[in-house]
């Protein structure tokens, strides 16, 4: 049976365990563009909450999406699931409801940023209507020295 979880507007009580997961998922050095080290307690302290959704499981966080929107009409988002709850329609409860809130803050345009090998999240992605509408190319220096394509994504709303 599935482990229950609840995606919600994150509160001021979930700064430390966004950081927490957020530093996990860098520590992967793989699906975001982040890299340790991380300083939990500023991360923690300057998270933007407008526009960040969670899926919990009691008092822990399991993934969150964030939604930036700007003032030219699209918004922007990034996300990561806990890597024991991937596989699970985490990723999918919280990109239905990000794409929700976008909707209701009248926005016209969902983007995105993806690294070129990341498979699940590309799926992910395609799953809910984004189609690829660009490349970047060797956009990101990692610690390892190695040069890190992006795909640029975008959904119509
Ligand atoms: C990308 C990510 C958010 C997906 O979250 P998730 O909770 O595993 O997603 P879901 O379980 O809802 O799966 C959604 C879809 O993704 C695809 N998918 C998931 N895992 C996959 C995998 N390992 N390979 C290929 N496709 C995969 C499937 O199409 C799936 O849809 P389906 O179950 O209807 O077939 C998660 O893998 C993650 O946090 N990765 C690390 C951080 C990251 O890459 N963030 C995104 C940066 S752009």
């Amino acid at each position: 049976m599935p482990s229950p979880f609840e995606v919600r507007p994150a509160r001021d009580v979930d700064r430390r365990p966004l950081a927490l997961l957020f530093a996990a998922v860098a520590e992967e050095r793989d699906g975001i563009a982040t890299e340790p080290p991380i300083d939990l307690e500023s991360r923690a302290a300057s998270w933007t909450l407008d526009g960040t959704t969670v899926a919990a499981s009691g008092a822990e966080i399991v993934g969150s999406v964030h939604l930036d929107s700007s003032p030219h009409g699209f918004g922007e988002i990034g996300m990561a699931v806990a890597r024991e709850w991937r596989g699970r329609g985490v990723g999918s409860a919280l990109l239905e409801a990000a794409i929700e809130d976008a909707r209701a803050r009248g926005l016209h345009k969902v983007i995105l940023s993806v690294f070129a090998h990341n498979a699940a999240a590309l799926a992910l992605y395609r799953k809910y209507g984004f189609v690829e509408e660009g490349r970047r190319v060797k956009q990101y220096r990692r610690t390892s020295g190695e040069l890190w394509d992006t795909i640029e994504m975008g959904l119509l709303l």
